[in-house]
């Protein structure tokens, strides 16, 4: 990628730059105001986010992408209010969050559906909580069952489900109490490369269609980019924001812009951001020795 003649990824057309300057208009949905969490252990403290600042707009999409212990796990949990902040604050339209909510769908890995349950009965589940009755709850799990194209599917269990349409339902089911916010914590990651990108689309399409403002944290460059409005970039040891970055491609989104130079020179900032071409980081190295005959012909194949 580096020998390609890229556009700087911070060049917008007036079409991107006029669609953030909407954003920026739209009423603030979460704030996340000089955030840091410390955590003890037998070795010490670990910071694992320091003075974390970031606003966040209606319907606004922003992906967290960082290396692995970097704190993305454990800010979102503060978002949630699973966890509570060692300082600083989470605001949702203005109120601080101590605690989970209904106005906060979530959305993680590890496949989180009830097993005994059926795929409606797992989305009734969270409506019948907030007070629907049977038949407006089996109304309302209907038409997101449809959303989700999985109406074939409305009576089958988890264990009955591939990885993307346990997903699908998952989504599905925090979306139907009508959060305000969907948090979602590497929620593709355990899913194979071609359901993955149907994921992405599906999500996209969701999107679209409701009213909803999205958190997502993801370890692949390509769905960030992809996805967000903006994409928080944290560094590790402490957990710290490096850049936000908006994302110069026009929504909405469609496959094709994968191969398109505003595309590709984000991938290359990012990539910069993530793997810096200096960092002297042993554990990035193999210590290999040559396991064939040093006359052998492996230096032929490159
Ligand atoms: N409950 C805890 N007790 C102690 N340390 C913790 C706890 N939760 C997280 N940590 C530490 O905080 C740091 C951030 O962890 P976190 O899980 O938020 O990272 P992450 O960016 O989500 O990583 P990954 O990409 O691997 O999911 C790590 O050093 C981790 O070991
Ligand atoms: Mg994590």
């Amino acid at each position: 990628m580096s020998d390609l003649i890229l556009p700087d990824y911070r060049v917008q057309t007036d079409a991107v730059r006029n669609r953030f300057a909407r954003i920026k208009k739209r009423p603030v949905t979460m704030e996340v105001k000089g955030v840091s969490k410390y955590f003890s252990s037998k070795h010490g403290t670990i910071t694992a986010l320091k003075d974390i600042n970031l606003t966040i707009h209606k319907r606004e999409f922003v992906c967290v992408i960082g290396p692995s212990g970097c704190g993305k796990s454990t800010l979102i949990r503060i978002m949630a209010g699973l966890e509570q902040a060692s300082e600083g604050e989470v605001r949702l339209d203005g109120k601080a969050v101590d605690k989970p909510g209904p106005e906060r769908g979530m959305v993680f890995q590890g496949y989180t559906l009830f097993p005994w349950l059926s795929v409606k009965q797992n989305i009734m589940f969270g409506l019948r909580e907030s007070g629907y009755n049977k038949g407006s709850a089996e109304a309302e799990a209907r038409q997101w069952i449809e959303l989700i194209g999985l109406s074939r599917f409305e009576n089958s269990y988890p264990h009955q489900l591939s990885g993307g349409m346990k997903q699908r339902v998952a989504i599905a089911r925090a979306l139907a109490n009508k959060p305000k916010v969907l948090l979602m914590d590497e929620p593709f990651g355990a899913l194979d490369a071609q359901t993955r990108s149907k994921m992405q689309s599906h999500l996209m399409e969701i999107w679209k269609n409701i009213d909803v403002t999205v958190f997502f944290i993801t370890h692949d460059l390509d769905e960030a980019i992809y996805l967000a409005d903006r994409i928080l970039v944290l560094k590790s040891n402490p957990g710290e924001v490096q850049e936000i970055i908006e994302v110069p491609i026009p929504q909405p989104r469609h496959p094709d812009q994968f191969l398109t130079a505003e595309f590709l020179a984000t991938k290359k900032h990012l990539e910069q951001l993530i793997h810096p071409a200096n960092q002297d980081d042993d554990e990035d190295h193999l210590n290999l020795i040559r396991m064939v005959p040093v006359n052998d012909d492996v230096g032929s194949v490159f």
